[in-house]
Formats: structure tokens, sequence, C-alpha cells
């Protein structure tokens, strides 16, 4: 309505400005992004055929040298967009970044006039001419420019979800040609348009036709809101046109396409005199479309746009295949035919539309679009990570030539000087060293990306940097090299004291700071850069000889010290090094309530009830002086517990360590232990679900620690005591006592005898050697519990371990006899021995046959009905095709009736997405 005021009156100079304003306003309100790229006069500009704003590329890339076409090389001169473009000499993949709302739909599509930028007749040389186009980290398509026309526009278009707050489109240089691009335009959609696209399937364009009498060549926004382009097929006899000015539109509900009303108003058809009954869609035979490898996915949009009473009926083959039989359009209402997101082998890309025998109407159709799979498959980086490197990339003002789009991904794209981790297939990759050395970095050390979660090495040698070293809590990092800049102590102690205590290897020779210290991290020791493997191996070294080095200096101190003294005073001068609260031990009498509430006996010490200052309970679990000297087991755990993270992991809070006294201070889990609740007696009993959900959070904070840490951590003592349950019944690990570090290269550390009576891995005893296997067979020990209810070793009648109970009693009869009696048979007989048969893979004496933990986790899932958010994300999604569905199956579910012998076809040739595109405006 602002734009129709613009039409009547006289324009001036603030009429003008004005009109920009509301473009600009108008754009931003309907969400487009226009680019016109390699713009130069950095001023945007409004595009007389569409109405829309056009902006230069600035801002949405890095790099890139702008050009222009001369006029004879344009097909269309008044064609702003294709007067310049953007080429890519440099780097081996370039990015657009666009900004997007993560989860929404969107229309892109770019645009590529090659106009003989160059004069090196590029595309008729001879030689092949094409570049890669990514969308983000997948492939989208190749764009093949060899034999391609000066002035011809090559047109791409892609249907995708954002897979974050950006979109990024890039440019790959193949090696056969420099990359440019001419235009790049981002259109939202309806998030129930194309339902069949999702995070993890795009659709690129090979077609997209309306039938019928149309005096433009091409229909683009503002007729579609979406600025969809839509190509007009030009007919010949026998084709026919049909029109009609009544409204066309869907049923209510319908809104996957929102055809515009326009389009659907024109159809083609064949001429009634003929005897030709068919209509068959074909490409063009452009040589630059590989259809034989693609799967297409064709859209038929059909109404019946004919007088009163029509009797037109056919069916809808591709490649031979039927794929919807005797369809009958619906009068004035739209029918839009797919195959819900099946996607079809169709070497030809051509689809026929067949009259049936009795149908007296010749078919028709109104429109159609055509696409062809696009895998979204390669994961990002993890967002966090992205975030840290671009912040650093914007303070250093890095203009690396790679350091274009996912730092990470596709694997032979990623940042120069980042290592990453892709070794969990299913978890995006994750950054783990960063090598800025010697890269002309200058100002103030950008340190908050050392606090990336994954991030093991990071090496800022040989910069101009200046300042001092900012204070801040160091995650993962294990080395820190800032040799040879301009920095300046003093050193803060967060850094200090993991470097003291050999956690962090750091070297800061050739800084001012060294002119004062001599500490070993201000001699030159010249030593290579040690890689991420062999810190796997030197950290848990270390950390064991840090522990039995610290068991000395406490068991010295204490013999030294009278019984008498007030432990307050004896509060050790070192931490820990870890990012938990310390206690002093006056601070734990305090939360205790003096040690006055028992809630349990472990191993090596009494578990007390506690309750911190802001309310939160918490189990304080206290070696005393009578068990001093195991205390061995009880620094590894504040180690270990401090680094891991998981909803089935108890949280440690806290820690207090002073000579008289150790503690740990976890969260309180109010529904005790497995043990308790399983053997507990008459007066509550789990039923089937909450045993099989509370074993599956039990699996899954064992996966964590096996798949997920690294090193791996085996548990060592998986029994049901050490599976607590929060208030709502979700299972919690507990217990790290006598877990170690752990990986293949020194398995021979973990020497410690661990485990308990019933639930310890035979191969043990055999190998002395502890591995993840070990955890799964005492897993398995815990899932015949929680079936049967039993001890992991029975004494009554006589002594049977639980899995030998367990095959005694299905090898008597039957196997609902292991079952808890309390369960009162409510459970499922398939469940129950799904969950046997995995229970009894666990325990299986040899290692290798047992599953891990990963394939333990999967298979209980299985067993379970599925309430997680991203299966529901699923299931909303398909129950809103249903109706469609419906509506599909209402309405052909009727058989093909007859045979006809003519044979003659109209045959309509489409000009698809990569095709040539000269009057794109509309001029
Ligand atoms: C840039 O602007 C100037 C004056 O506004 C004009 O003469 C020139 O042709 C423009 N250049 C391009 C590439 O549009
Ligand atoms: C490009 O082609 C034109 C005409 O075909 C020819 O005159 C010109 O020399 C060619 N330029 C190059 C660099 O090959
Ligand atoms: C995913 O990345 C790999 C290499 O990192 C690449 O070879 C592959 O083509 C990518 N897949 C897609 C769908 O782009
Ligand atoms: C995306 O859709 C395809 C079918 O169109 C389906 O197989 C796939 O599971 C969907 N993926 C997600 C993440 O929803
Ligand atoms: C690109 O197009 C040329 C010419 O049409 C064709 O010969 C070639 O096979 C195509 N290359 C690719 C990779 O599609
Ligand atoms: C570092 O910065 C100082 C002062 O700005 C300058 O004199 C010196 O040349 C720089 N050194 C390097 C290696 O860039
Ligand atoms: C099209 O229909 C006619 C009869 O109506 C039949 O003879 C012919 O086989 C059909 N064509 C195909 C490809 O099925």
């Amino acid at each position: 309505a602002q734009l129709v005021i613009l039409h009547q009156s006289i324009p001036n100079r603030w009429m003008l400005e004005h009109m920009k304003l509301i473009h600009i306003l108008h754009c931003i309100y309907i969400g487009f992004i226009s680019i016109d790229c390699g713009l130069r006069n950095s001023s945007s500009y409004n595009d007389s055929a569409t109405g829309l704003w056009f902006d230069p590329d600035d801002g949405y890339v890095e790099g890139g040298m702008r050009k222009q076409i001369s006029q004879k090389f344009m097909a269309d001169p008044f064609n702003e967009q294709q007067k310049t473009l953007m080429s890519f000499p440099d780097g081996s993949r370039n990015c657009y970044t666009l900004p997007s709302t993560i989860g929404k739909k969107y229309l892109l599509r770019a645009t590529f006039t090659y106009g003989n930028y160059d004069g090196l007749n590029k595309t008729l040389d001879g030689s092949l001419f094409l570049f890669g186009l990514h969308i983000g980290v997948n492939s989208w398509e190749a764009v093949n420019l060899t034999n391609w026309d000066h002035t011809s526009i090559l047109w791409k278009e892609l249907l995708t979800v954002a897979p974050s707050n950006s979109l990024s489109v890039c440019l790959v240089n193949l090696g056969s040609g420099i990359p440019f691009i001419s235009s790049l335009e981002l259109r939202p959609l309806e998030d129930t348009m194309y339902p069949f696209v999702n995070t993890s399937v795009s659709i690129s364009l090979l077609a997209r036709t309306r039938f019928g009498n149309v005096a433009d060549s091409i229909t683009r926004y503002p007729t579609d809101n979406y600025d969809r382009i839509w190509e007009s097929d030009s007919t010949s006899y026998p084709g026919v046109i049909l029109s009609t000015t009544n409204k066309v539109e869907s049923l209510p509900g319908n809104n996957f396409f929102n055809i515009p009303s326009v389009i659907m108003q024109n159809a083609l058809t064949v001429d009634m005199n003929f005897s030709r009954s068919r209509i068959i869609i074909t490409p063009p035979e452009g040589p630059n479309i590989d259809t034989k490898n693609m799967q297409l996915l064709p859209i038929f949009h059909f109404a019946e746009i004919n007088g009163s009473n029509p009797n037109r009926r056919f069916d809808i083959y591709s490649a031979g295949e039927l794929l919807f039989s005797d369809f009958s359009p619906s009068r004035f209402q739209v029918d839009s035919m797919h195959q819900n997101g099946r996607f079809l082998r169709n070497p030809n890309a051509s689809f026929l539309l067949n009259k049936t025998v009795s149908s007296t109407l010749k078919p028709l159709i109104n429109a159609f679009e055509s696409y062809s799979l696009v895998r979204m498959d390669n994961l990002t980086t993890d967002s966090e990570d992205v975030n840290y490197m671009k912040e650093v990339k914007n303070h250093y003002n890095l203009t690396r030539v790679n350091w274009n789009g996912d730092p990470c991904s596709p694997r032979e794209y990623s940042w120069e000087g980042l290592t990453c981790d892709y070794s969990k297939s299913n978890q995006n990759p994750r950054i783990v060293s960063v090598n800025l050395s010697a890269s002309g970095l200058k100002g103030g050390l950008a340190v908050s990306l050392m606090n990336m979660v994954s991030l093991v090495y990071m090496d800022l040698s040989h910069n101009n940097l200046t300042g001092a070293i900012p204070d801040y809590q160091l995650k993962s990092l294990k080395i820190l090299n800032l040799s040879n800049n301009q920095l300046v102590g003093p050193i803060p102690d967060s850094i200090l004291r993991r470097f003291q205590a050999g956690l962090l290897e750091l070297r800061l020779e050739g800084n001012p700071i060294c002119s004062k210290v001599k500490d070993t991290y201000c001699s030159n020791k010249n030593k290579n850069a040690i890689q991420t493997m062999v810190i796997a191996v030197t950290v848990p070294v270390v950390l064991v000889s840090l522990i039995v080095l610290m068991c000395i200096i406490w068991k010295l101190c204490w013999k030294g010290k009278s019984d008498h003294e007030d432990y307050a005073m004896y509060e050790e001068e070192t931490s820990l090094h870890v990012d938990i609260r310390r206690f002093t031990y006056v601070e734990l009498k305090l939360i205790t309530n003096d040690f006055q509430s028992i809630i349990g006996k472990g191993g090596f010490g009494i578990v007390y009830h506690g309750k911190l200052e802001n309310g939160d309970e918490v189990a304080v679990k206290v070696l005393m002086e009578t068990s001093i000297e195991d205390s061995t087991d009880f620094l590894p755990e504040v180690q270990t517990l401090s680094k891991v993270h998981h909803k089935n992991l108890v949280t440690l809070k806290g820690y207090c360590q002073n000579k008289k006294c150790l503690a740990l201070i976890y969260d309180f889990m109010s529904r005790g232990n497995l043990q308790q609740l399983i053997r507990g007696g008459d007066d509550y009993s789990l039923n089937w679900e909450q045993r099989l959900h509370i074993a599956l959070d039990a699996a899954q904070g064992l996966e964590y620690l096996h798949e997920s840490c690294t090193p791996s951590i085996v548990h060592r003592d998986v029994k049901t005591p050490n599976i607590l349950l929060d208030k709502n019944l979700v299972g919690i690990i507990s217990d790290f006592g006598l877990s170690r570090a752990f990986n293949d290269a020194h398995t021979h550390i973990s020497t410690v005898a661990a485990g308990t009576l019933g639930y310890l891995d035979p191969e043990y005893h055999a190998t002395f050697q502890l591995t993840v296997k070990t955890d799964v067979y005492s897993f398995g020990i815990v899932l015949l519990e929680i079936i049967t209810s039993q001890p992991p070793v029975l004494m009554e009648p006589q002594t049977f371990h639980l899995p030998n109970w367990v095959r005694h009693k299905i090898a008597m009869g039957n196997i609902h006899d292991i079952v808890d009696k309390r369960l009162l048979d409510q459970y499922d007989a398939n469940s129950l021995q799904s969950v046997v048969d995995l229970a009894m893979n666990c325990v299986e004496n040899a290692a290798i046959h047992r599953p891990t933990m990963t394939e333990v986790v999967s298979r209980l899932k299985e067993l379970l009905p599925v309430v997680s958010s991203e299966k529901l994300s699923v299931s909303a999604s398909t129950s809103s095709m249903n109706p469609m569905d419906a509506e599909i199956r209402r309405q052909f579910q009727l058989t093909i009736s007859g045979v006809s012998n003519e044979e003659n076809s109209f045959q309509s040739g489409y000009a698809g997405g990569m095709s040539e595109l000269i009057h794109l405006s509309g001029r």
C-alpha cells in the first residue's frame, strides 16, 4: 500500500530518499536478502523489474575481486545484477555468510554470468570450466560452465533449513577455473512449506515451470510471495492452453506450496481433435545436467479449470514407474502431487501424464517443480568453538585466506593452523589445537579462546603480543606456548598453579616477563611441539606421580603433628587446581550440622547429609583419620570428577582437603541408591519401565565415561549401590573412587585391584587388565539385578553367581521365573527377553564378545517408548503430513482401467535451473 503513493506523486529529492527508506524497510520486513555481487559503488539500489532492494556484498564476504562485464557480453544490458560479479582467485574456499534464523526454511538462489569478464574466453576455450558450490559444510552442486555461452545466466536454487543463525554459501575452487558469482538471494519460506525439507535434507532446483498462456517468460516476486522463479513453457500445437478467471485455491490447511492463484489459473492440455493423449515433461538436452546420478523429487500442481463436470483422468509415470493412477484434478482447487519426500531415480528426468481409457478429456498440467536431493550429513564445528575462533579472528584482524566458512568442516577445507577432533562421528567436530605462531598478531592477548572446552594445544609464539597475561580459568589446555612475544608479568595464579601442578606446559621465553623470573618456563628448552597423542599419555602419568607425591607429603605431615591441634589451622596451602569450590573443615562442620546425619558408609568413609548456604542439599563423603592410609583412592576421584559432566554422572560440587580430613561434596540424591530401591522390601517397587529407564540412564553415564572422555575412563566398580537416584528417579552413576584415567597406552598403570565381589569381570583375574569391557560385565550384573531384584551372589539355597542362577532358571523352565515377583507380570514378554539377552551378552566371559556401552545404550533405547525431544519433533512433523497422506489416499485409490491404442504425445520441454535465463528480470 505504501508503494502505491509513490506512483501518484511527483518524485522529488525528499520523495526519492523516502522511497529508498520504504524499500529498505519493506525488504527487512519480508526478510529478503538480495546481494548484487561485485557492485562497485557501495550503494544499494532498487531493482526496477522486481521492486526489490539489492545490496553490495560488503559485510557478507571477505576477499574476492570486483569485476565488470562489458555490455556486448550481456544478454540483457539492463539487468543490473549481471553487470558485475565477484571473482575469487585466492583460496580454495570462499564463503558468503548470510544472517538467518536457526531452524527456519529458506530459498537460496545464486546466479552466474561469466560475460567474459577476464577476456580469456574461459567458458568457450574447449577446456573444462567448473567450480563447486557448498551450502555450509555440505556440497550443494557443481557449477559447470563448460561450453557455456558468455552471455547466459546460470542459476542455482536450493531449499534448505538454516542450521544456525547464519547460512553460508561457499564457492570452491576445484582447479578448473576461478570461481565467481553474480548475485545471491535469500528468501524465507513458511515452515509448513516443502515439508520434506529438513535439517538433513535440502533440495536443489532442476525445474520450476508454469504452463498456459503467460506473457512474461519469468514469474517471480511480487506475484510469488516467496520470490520463486517460475519459467513459462512456450506452447505449440498440439499443446492447447486453458485459462480461467475463477479463483483457484488450496484446501484450507494445505499450505505446503502456496502456489499463487494466477499461476494455477492457466494450464496446458492436448488438442481434442488430435489423437494424442500424453504430456511428457522433459528437460532440454542441457549439457550440464547430470540427471543420471541424481535423485529427483517431482511435484505436479494440478487444478481443473475447464467448464462444468469434466471427465478428465490420467496416470502419472516416472521412468516407467506409476506414481499416481487414475488421477482426476479437483475443480478450481489445487492438487499438488508428490510422494511425501520420496526421491526417484529417473535418468532422463522425464515424466509422463497418460490419459486413462475411460477419460474423455486429455491430461492437463498447471505447474511443475522438480528438485534433486542434497544431503546435509556433514556436521558443523561446535558452535561455541566457532564463536571463539571468530572472536580471535576479529580481535587480531586475521585475514588468512582459508579462514573462511566453517573452521573444521568439511575436513579438506579446515582452517590452516587448527587441528580438529572428528572422532565422535555423531557429534560436531571440536577444535583441539590452535597454532598461530608467527602470524603477525599484535596487541593484547585474547585468552578467552583458551576457554574452549576441547582445546589442548595453543601456540601463539613469535608474534608481537603485548601487555599482561590476563587471569582466567583454563579448561582443558595442556600446552600454552607464548614464547617470543612482548608480554609482561605477572603471570596470573590460575595459569601458574596449573603449571606448578604439572597440568600445563607453559613457555614464555623471549618475553620481557622473563627478565625477572627464572623458572623453567622462561628457559629456552627448545622442545618440539608436543602432539596431542603424547599428552594423552603424559598427563595421566603426571597425575599419578602428583598423587603419590601428595600422599607422601600428607603422611609425613600427619605423623609429625599432634592430634589435639585444631583442624582449621591445617588447610593446605596448595589446592588441587580444579575448577570447583574448596571447602574448609569448619565449613564442612557447618553444612553437615556437625556431622549429624549419616546417610551411608562407603568404601573409604562415611557419607553425611548436608545443606549449603543456598539451601542446596549435598552429600558429604568424609574420609577421617582412621582410613587416611587409603587416601590414594581419594584424590583421583577429585581430579576425575571435576572434569566429567554428564546428566547421568554425579556432579562434584566441591572438596575439602586438610591434614585431618579429606572430603568430597556431591549433589544429594534424594531417592538413595538402586540397591536399596530394588531390594528394599515390598513397600515400594519400581515398575518395568522405570527399571528400564534407570538401566538406560546408568548405561548412558558409562557410555559417556568410555566414549566421550579422553582418555577413556573405566569406572571399575559398577554396582547397584553406586547407581544413585534423584527425585525424578533418574539414574546417576557415582563413586569414581577407583576410576583411573585410562587408555591402551598405559593399561599397566591400572594395577590397583578393584571391583566388588560378584561384579568383577572373570577375565580380570586372568589378565589383571581393566578395560571398558570390565564395566560392561559389571553393568550386565546390574541389569540382571534390575530384572530379578536378586543380589549378585545368591546364598540360599546354595551359592549361585547371579548369571548362573539366571541360566539355571531359564534352563529349568520359564524365563518368567527369574523376574522380580513384585512386578506382578506387568511387563512385556518381548521386552523381558531382549533385556535378558542383552544382560547375558554383557556378562560373556570373553570381553571381546561383550557389546560396547554404546551398543548397550542403543539396544536399551529400542526397548523404551520414545520421549526424547528429538523424537518428538520428528513425530510432530510426520503428524503434520498426515492430512496430506489422507488426502492423497482419498483421491487416488483408484485403479488403472483399460488399454488404449492412442500412442501420440505432446512433449513439453522445461527450462531448468541449469538452463539459460536470459530474461531473468523480465525485460
Ligand atoms: C558509480 O557511480 C558513479 C556516479 O554515481 C557512476 O558514474 C558510475 O558509472 C558508477 N559505477 C558503477 C560501476 O555503477
Ligand atoms: C576470445 O575469442 C575471440 C573471438 O572468438 C578472439 O578474438 C579472442 O582473441 C579470444 N581471446 C582469447 C584470450 O583467447
Ligand atoms: C562431507 O565431508 C567430506 C569430507 O570432509 C566430503 O568428502 C563429503 O563430500 C561431504 N559430504 C557432503 C554431503 O558434502
Ligand atoms: C528428513 O527427511 C527425511 C525424508 O524426507 C527423513 O528420512 C529424515 O529422517 C529427516 N531428518 C530429520 C533430521 O528430520
Ligand atoms: C561439464 O560440462 C561439460 C560440457 O557440457 C561436460 O562435458 C562435462 O562432463 C561436465 N562436467 C561435469 C563434472 O559435470
Ligand atoms: C613489534 O612492535 C613493535 C612496536 O610496535 C615494533 O617496533 C616491532 O618491529 C614489532 N615486531 C615485529 C616482529 O613485528
Ligand atoms: C498409456 O496409456 C495407454 C492406454 O491408455 C497404454 O496403452 C500405454 O501403455 C500407457 N503408457 C504407459 C507408458 O504406461
